[in-house]
């Protein structure tokens, strides 16, 4: 599920999104996109990270391409339980993310693009709390680099 989506920009609110992952059995995965997360302003728009220690079967994307304006270098990343991040580590391609895009990314991580954005829904603030950067599915490799990942 995008949330926002994209192209029709709709959105759906804290309320909406708990009352859905409470209806989902356990076995069943629920990805969450928030490819366009940073550009939220509403006040009841749910951060998918924040439900994670509730819902184990949620994962979290978010992508550098937007906000970042990275989308040439091809890097975003996911945030899920440590169970699941294992699986995709394992099927996963080797050297997904090249070394450009990483140390852009590693720029971007503390970069505030506009004083509009939310402080704690950038990278950098998830980035900066150890459990949640235990979470970090796609970015093994920028792990090394990054210190915190
Ligand atoms: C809602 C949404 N999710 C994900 C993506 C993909 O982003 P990425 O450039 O990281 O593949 C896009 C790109 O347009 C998008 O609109």
């Amino acid at each position: 599920m995008a949330n926002p989506n994209n192209p029709t920009g709709t959105w759906f609110n804290a309320h909406a999104l708990d009352e859905f992952l409470s209806r989902i059995p356990e076995r069943v995965i629920v990805v969450l996109d928030e490819a366009y997360v940073e550009y939220v302003e509403e006040s009841h728009y749910p951060n998918g990270i924040d439900r994670l220690e509730k819902y184990p079967n949620l994962v979290v994307t978010r992508t550098f391409s937007k906000i970042y304006g990275l989308a040439g270098l091809r890097i975003g990343y996911g945030v899920s339980s440590p169970q699941i991040a294992d699986v995709l580590n394992r099927v996963r391609q080797p050297f997904n993310v090249n070394t450009p895009a990483q140390v852009a990314a590693e720029a971007a991580l503390p970069m505030t693009i506009t004083s509009k954005i939310p402080a704690a829904r950038t990278p950098a603030a998830w980035c900066r709390s150890p459990k949640a950067c235990r979470r970090c599915i796609l970015s093994r490799s920028l792990r090394g680099q990054l210190h915190c990942l």
